[in-house]
């Protein structure tokens, strides 16, 4: 089956793991990697892919509608994984309102562009946001995170990804809507 997938935040640490993995084990796709490069993102890290037929890269910004749509359009994206992020705790601490930038704006941005894109056309679409387990905070005992524990974010970081998630939650929209 052909899929068109967009990658967020695929030259980053996970992300270019993420991006190799699809554009090698599934030949049948195309991978858009959409990075803005910050300084956590370094195109070296898929030098070893970057000439594939089936991988695009594109430099853009996720809190940028227009360029996130123009390259949902121009590569009819049907499938996004959402890794860019400002991913850094410390950074966090110094510097809060970039990671509410990236992680709370971006996402929502990514979020509204493609549901716009998609709009009526819904079937077979997906939207994977990947979070954190920091928003859970710490265990301070010997139980175990359950994906019913209550979110606890300690962190810049983790409040802003706490926030992004759920932002998702009610803004993913099921294929089964029938005003979609
Ligand atoms: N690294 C970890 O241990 C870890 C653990 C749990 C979850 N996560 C999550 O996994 C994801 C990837 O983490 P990572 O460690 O690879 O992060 P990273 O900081 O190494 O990479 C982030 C990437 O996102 C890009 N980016 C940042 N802001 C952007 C923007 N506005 N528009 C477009 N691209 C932008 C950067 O250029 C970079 O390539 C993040 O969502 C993070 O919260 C990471």
């Amino acid at each position: 089956m052909q899929r068109n997938i967009l990658i967020t935040g695929g030259a980053g640490f996970i992300g270019s793991h993420v991006v190799r993995r699809f554009v090698t084990k599934y030949p049948q796709y195309r991978i858009i990697n959409l990075d803005v490069l910050t300084y956590a993102g370094n195109l070296e890290n898929l030098r070893d892919v970057e000439h594939a037929s089936n991988y695009t890269f594109v430099k853009a910004d996720i809190c940028d509608a227009d360029a996130v749509a123009a390259a949902m359009k121009e590569h009819a994206i049907d499938g996004i994984i959402h890794l860019a992020a400002e991913s850094h705790v410390d950074r966090s601490i110094s510097d809060p309102m970039a990671f509410v930038k990236t992680n709370v704006i971006g996402t929502v941005t990514l979020l509204n562009v493609a549901r716009e894109s998609w709009k009526g056309a819904m079937e077979g679409k997906r939207f994977y946001h990947v979070s954190t387990d920091e928003v859970y905070g710490s265990l301070h005992d010997d139980s175990l995170f359950l994906e019913t524990t209550a979110y606890d974010p300690q962190s810049p970081y983790s409040a802003s990804k706490a926030s992004s998630d759920h932002f998702v939650r009610p803004m993913a929209i099921p294929t089964s809507c029938p005003s979609c």
